[in-house]
């Protein structure tokens, strides 16, 4: 008998969740001008689901529809199950936090986090008792009576949070939280975040163009360009396999070739590069014809680089000079230039050497590259 398998942190593939959100052929028109292009997308209770892009690609607009704060000019916003279509922003059972903070200035930190509490006419007991509880969430206890301009972009940060937090939202919309961070607060915040959505299980919706913010947050990532997503998927799944050159490039570093499927196989299909010249084999085999024009994205880091030639085998590797080296500390990151002036760049680990070992391969010198049957990514658009 088939086990049961267990959707608990993948409720996307459990064919009998029902989405919390679902965006159904969503489009928003400014005049002439389509900032959102009939999206569809599905989110699911607990998720931390992050919406990345360019600038201008769309994000906010989304999101602004979704809190209600900008009306589709087609198509269907569900929450819980509701059409949220006539439904004002102050009905919704979600809560958006700008990117500017928005906090009251006249205001203490705590009186800014009560707020909304006090708004809604909540028992002067339960907000006494919520928005202490908030506060020490998120580590502002002895700030708590100062004013924002007293604190710091990532005490403000925390502020605009806790007062998103404490009104208890199902969905938290966040357009881009952590912008105005140090790389070093935006870190920490993150877990911060992480650890926040995981102990009061809201569903967490954030707007970034950082993709390596995306990649640490997200239990899924939607990839959008001009209006439209590219991609939907794990962190895993969009960096493992792009499905167009722009994911591919958009999220990390690719080495991109383009080529032709010279042989179709069950089980494999060859692509040759002409420009640099190179062979891909690829271990699976693709639904694709013979002839066919593609690109082959080759992540820096699935690539060896060596003095000796690889064991026999013409495929899937290629010859080159060393044109640059970075040191990065735990990894560097070799140009190689390789038939005429094609770059190729690979980033490897730096084992444990003695210190004052010379670096194993040097500028100028002549390198092979090689890499996996399974490591390349066969791109149709
Ligand atoms: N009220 C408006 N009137 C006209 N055009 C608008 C309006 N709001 C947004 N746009 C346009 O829609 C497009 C998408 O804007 P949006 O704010 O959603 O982008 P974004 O993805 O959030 O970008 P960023 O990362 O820069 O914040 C942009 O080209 C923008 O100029
Ligand atoms: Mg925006």
């Amino acid at each position: 008998m088939a086990e049961a398998l267990d959707y608990t942190d993948r409720p996307w593939l459990d064919p009998e969740a029902e989405p919390f959100i679902k965006v159904q052929s969503v489009s928003k028109h400014f005049g002439d001008f389509t900032a959102v292009d009939s999206v569809d997308l599905d989110i699911y209770k607990g998720e931390l689901f992050c919406l990345l892009g360019g600038s201008g690609c769309g994000k906010s607009t989304l999101l602004r529809m979704l809190a209600g704060f900008e009306t589709p000019s087609s198509g269907t916003i569900l929450i819980d199950g509701q059409n949220m279509n006539d439904v004002p922003p102050y009905e919704r059972p979600v809560n958006m936090m700008f990117q500017s903070y928005a906090l009251f200035p006249h205001m203490t930190v705590w009186n800014n986090v009560a707020y909304g509490l006090r708004r809604d006419k909540v028992p002067k007991s339960e907000i006494q008792q919520r928005v202490d509880e908030m506060i020490s969430m998120v580590e502002l206890d002895q700030f708590a009576k100062r004013k924002p301009h007293q604190l710091s972009g990532g005490q403000k940060q925390r502020v605009a949070l806790a007062r998103a937090l404490v009104k208890q939202p199902k969905v938290l919309l966040l357009d881009e939280p952590l912008g105005a961070l140090d790389k070093r607060l935006r870190e920490q915040t993150q877990y911060e975040l992480m650890n926040i959505q995981e102990q009061l299980g809201v569903t967490f919706i954030v707007v970034t163009h950082d993709q390596e913010e995306a990649m640490t947050l997200s239990t899924r990532i939607a990839v959008m360009d001009t209006g439209r997503f590219q991609q939907i998927g794990t962190p895993t799944e969009i960096y493992e396999f792009p499905n167009s050159r722009v994911v591919a490039n958009f999220i990390g570093n690719a080495n991109m070739f383009e080529g032709r499927i010279i042989e179709n196989g069950p089980d494999h299909v060859i692509v040759e590069s002409n420009d640099p010249k190179c062979e891909f084999f690829v271990d699976h085999g693709m639904s694709i014809q013979e002839g066919t024009k593609v690109w082959v994205a080759l992540r820096p880091e699935k690539v060896r680089i060596s003095k000796e030639s690889p064991a026999n085998s013409s495929a899937n590797t290629i010859r080159g000079m060393v044109h640059d080296i970075g040191y990065l500390g735990g990894t560097s990151t070799y140009r190689v230039q390789v038939d005429g002036d094609h770059m190729i760049e690979i980033t490897s680990p730096n084992m444990m050497r003695p210190r004052d070992a010379s670096p194993p391969i040097d500028w100028d010198e002549e390198v092979y590259l090689s890499w996996d049957a399974s490591s390349s990514v066969v791109l149709t658009k």
